[in-house]
Parts: structure tokens; C-alpha cells; sequence
């Protein structure tokens, strides 16, 4: 363990959500607090941790492949630890060290605050954890957790951890447990520490921001808003993820008094025909989202929306997706995250009859984008000539001179980098607009 100069290295790797995110940034603050420095090389790493991801298929063969090409290099470096932590450590436990037994550790998501004890216990003992109880009830203590944010401007703000709605094809309840509130007091805390270390943007995670507080009611999720937006250093507050069934009114009412609240809602549909609705477990028809949709529209005339789809649930008919690409178009959203329907064990969908072939799912999903890309860059292109607020946020990956950033809407700029720097406000005139991104320049 440890180089020549006593320095200890690990390598984070995190797929999933943006709560998955979050967790891995409180994993590194462990992490850093026991000694280890970060690094992007695997083989610097005396450890190395996957936080994962099972809610797709797709997700779980990207861990798989992962934790067998560190195979090879703990076999190079035997006194490496690697552990799993995440969804799929949650799901799967002790199978994963049978299946992999060059793994060291498998971590529950309701055990990320005790990382450190649990690689201080290896580093000791040398021997195999699985520490995988999912406690249900109780918040993890988080008044001594360490973070190690990946930004410098825009900080993650978890704000309750689990879901209760059991959507029929979702894994996540089974992983991540019931519903549990933080303290709006802690969630302050939290955020006007970020404000102190030169945080300008917050998001509020969830799987379900709307019941925020349903549990503990000392705040419900439009109070807590409310008080987010007063805290000083902070311009701009997000936060995802909506379910429609609870996006009330009330929270409506406080985006549009709020003065850093941005105007971006992300609002999963999943589908637009109301029997597939109803066999996903949505709680809502196409019709009451719409008027939902409609309520949003009128008290903020600004804002965009964007949303999560699914294609190829079981039982979808082409008239079902037909009714899907109708509904979108009805609807205009300013993004939407696309996928194909993936069979969960142990959740209601998988055992559904009628699972569509996956040649028609692929065929489905390829449709699905071209409507949608469509109507995302005919929204776009509406915004030229028009002069938006930018977070200035740096470099573009691909060009050193172009910078990007974003603006309240949550739609990414790229413009000309001239004196401004990472974290000035600037005003962006839109020049090209095209479908993922805004070209502009600064006036
Ligand atoms: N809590 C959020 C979403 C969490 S999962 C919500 O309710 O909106 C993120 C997205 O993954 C979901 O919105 C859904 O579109 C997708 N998803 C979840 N399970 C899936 C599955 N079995 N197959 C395909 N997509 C899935
Ligand atoms: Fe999954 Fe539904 Fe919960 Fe979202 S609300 S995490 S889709 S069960
Ligand atoms: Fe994946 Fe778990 Fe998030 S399954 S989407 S990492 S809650």
C-alpha cells in the first residue's frame, strides 16, 4: 500500500442517477478524511470503488465489465481493495464476490456513511464485507459527513433518500428503500455551507421532490423551495426529480415567487396512452398530466420542460406508441431522456405478458428521438436573436476557446470565450440554435 512517498490513491467510478452521484461525492469526503488522495488511473489506485447502477440491463453489463477488467490488475497488485457500493450492490450482495471474488467489499446504499470504517476494517483484517441491511427508516447521520463535490459551482443537494411508488417496471424502491425526509434545517445547512465554499447553483434531489416531508412535516416541498431560495450566494436552485402525481399547486405558486428558482421542470411522463399509465402504475392519465402541464404553462410562462420515456413496456400496441408520439407533440417538451423498456426481476412489469420483441423496441426508440429531436430544435430555433442569462462553467469539452455554460432554462450555451470567467453571469445572444445545444455570444 501507498508510494514511495506514503501517499494512498483511489479511483471513484459512479454510473447512475444524479443521487448516485451524490452518494459518490460523499464516499470520496470519506475517503480523502482516511488518507486517500484521488486519481483518475486505475493503476495508481490503491482502491478502487464502483458505485452502481441496476435500473436498466444496460446498466448492470457496464458494472460487470468493469469489475472484470480489474480483475487483471488486482492480480498485478494483490493488496488493492476494490469494492462495489450502489444499486447493485444492494440487489445482488454476496452473489457479487461468488461471481467475483476479487472483489473486497460490497457496500448497501444505505451503508455510504460507513465507507470509511468499512475500508479501514479491510485495511486491517484483509478479509471480504458485505454490509448490505437496507435500513428503511432511519436518515443516515450526515451532521459528520464529509463532501467532496466533483464542481466548483453547482453542488448536489439530496433532500430525501428511497421511493414509495412502485412504478411496475422500477427497481429503485426494492434498492433504495421507503421514502426518508432530511430536516429542512440540515438541508439549509447544507446549502448555505455550499453558498460559503462558492457554490452559485444547488439541486434538490429525490427520487420524488414533491413528497418532500410527507414523513416528518416540518416542511413540505414548496416551504422547503421557499427556503432555499433566501439563502445568500445562491442564484440559481434546481431540482429533480418531479413525479406528476404530487407537483401541487402550492409548489407551482413558490417557483413562480421564488427568485433564484429556475425556471426548468423535469416532469416524467413515462408514456402518454392512460392504459399504459395505469399498467406502469403512474397514479395519473394523459388527460390530468396535461392539465397539469397546462396550470405550469399559464404560471410560468417561461419555462421548459423536460421528461423521462419509456418505450416497449409490456403490452405497448403501435396504436399505444402512436398515441405516445401524438402526445409529445401535443405537449412540446424542450428534452426528453429516451429508453427502451428493461425487465427488472422481482418487479410486477417483468412478469407481464405480452413483452414487446426487442427489434420493435429498438425500431420504437429510433422514432420515439427523431419526433422528439424535431420538436426540441424547433423550440430552440425560436430563441434566436434572443439575449438569455448564462452560468458561465467553463471550457467546452471539445474546444479550449469555446466556453459553455447554462442558462435558467437548463439548455446548454456555447459562445466565444472573451474576459468573462467559471461563475459570472453573463448575457448570451443566440446566434445558432440547434438541438442539444445554444451558440451564442456574449453582449
Ligand atoms: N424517480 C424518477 C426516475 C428514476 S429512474 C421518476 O419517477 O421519474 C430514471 C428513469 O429511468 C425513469 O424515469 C424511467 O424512465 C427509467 N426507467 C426506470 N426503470 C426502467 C426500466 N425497467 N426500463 C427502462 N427504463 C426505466
Ligand atoms: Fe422508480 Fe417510479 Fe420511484 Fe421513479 S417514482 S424511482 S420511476 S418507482
Ligand atoms: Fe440507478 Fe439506483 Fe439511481 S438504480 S438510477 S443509481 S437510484
Amino acid at each position: 500500500m501507498a508510494d514511495i512517498n506514503g501517499r494512498k490513491y483511489c479511483k471513484l467510478i459512479v454510473y447512475g442517477c444524479q443521487g448516485n452521484v451524490s452518494d459518490g461525492e460523499r464516499m470520496a469526503g470519506q475517503l480523502k478524511a482516511i488518507g486517500y488522495e484521488r486519481t483518475e488511473e486505475m493503476e495508481q489506485a490503491d482502491l478502487i470503488l464502483i458505485n452502481t447502477c441496476c435500473v436498466r440491463e444496460t446498466a448492470e453489463d457496464k458494472v460487470y465489465g468493469k469489475i472484470g477488467e480489474i480483475k487483471a490488475l488486482k492480480r498485478k497488485k494483490p493488496e488493492l481493495i476494490f469494492g462495489i457500493a450502489g444499486c447493485m450492490a444492494q440487489k445482488e450482495g454476496e452473489a457479487l464476490i461468488k461471481r467475483a471474488p476479487h472483489i473486497d467489499f460490497v457496500l448497501g446504499t444505505s451503508k455510504v456513511h460507513s465507507l470509511s470504517q468499512t475500508v479501514r476494517r479491510i485495511e486491517a483484517e484483509r478479509q471480504h464485507v458485505v454490509d448490505v441491511n437496507l435500513t428503511e427508516t432511519e436518515l443516515p447521520d450526515e451532521s459528520e459527513a464529509p463532501v467532496l463535490r466533483d464542481g466548483k459551482l453547482s453542488a448536489w443537494v439530496p433532500i430525501m433518500y428511497g421511493c414509495n411508488n412502485f412504478c411496475t417496471y422500477c427497481i429503485v424502491p426494492y434498492v433504495r428503500g421507503r421514502e426518508r425526509s432530511r430536516l429542512p434545517e440540515d438541508i439549509v445547512k447544507e446549502v448555505e455551507q455550499a453558498a460559503r465554499a462558492g457554490y452559485k447553483e444547488v439541486t434538490l434531489l429525490g427520487q420524488n421532490v414533491n413528497s418532500y416531508g410527507k414523513d416528518h412535516k416540518q416542511a413540505d416541498f414548496a416551504e422547503l423551495l421557499a427556503m432555499v431560495d433566501k439563502v445568500d450566494g445562491i442564484e440559481r436552485v434546481r431540482f429533480m426529480t418531479s413525479h406528476p402525481k404530487d407537483l401541487s399547486d402550492k409548489v407551482i405558486e413558490a417557483m413562480a415567487q421564488g427568485r433564484h428558482l429556475c425556471e426548468h421542470i423535469h416532469l416524467p411522463v413515462q408514456h402518454g396512452s392512460s392504459k399504459i399509465l395505469k399498467a406502469m402504475n403512474r397514479v395519473y392519465t394523459a388527460e390530468a398530466y396535461k392539465d397539469l402541464v397546462k396550470r405550469i404553462r399559464v404560471a410560468l410562462p417561461e419555462v421548459s420542460l423536460t421528461t423521462d420515456l419509456i418505450v416497449g413496456f409490456p403490452g405497448e400496441t403501435e396504436e399505444d406508441f402512436e398515441g405516445l408520439l401524438a402526445f409529445l407533440k401535443e405537449i412540446r417538451y424542450d428534452a426528453a431522456y429516451t429508453f427502451i423498456y428493461s425487465k427488472r426481476s422481482g418487479t410486477p412489469a417483468a412478469e407481464m405478458e405480452d413483452q414487446v420483441p426487442e427489434d420493435v423496441k429498438k425500431a420504437r426508440l429510433q422514432r420515439l428521438m427523431e419526433v422528439q429531436n424535431e420538436i426540441s430544435l424547433e423550440i430552440n430555433q425560436a430563441l434566436l436573436g434572443k439575449t438569455l442569462e448564462v452560468m458561465v462553467e467553463g471550457p467546452s469539452k471539445n474546444d479550449e476557446s469555446v466556453w459553455m455554460g447554462h442558462t435558467r432554462s437548463n439548455k446548454i450555451v456555447l459562445f466565444p470565450h472573451g474576459q468573462e470567467k467559471a461563475g459570472d453571469f453573463v448575457q448570451v445572444k443566440i446566434t445558432s440554435p440547434q438541438t442539444w445545444v445554444l451558440k451564442g455570444e456574449v453582449c
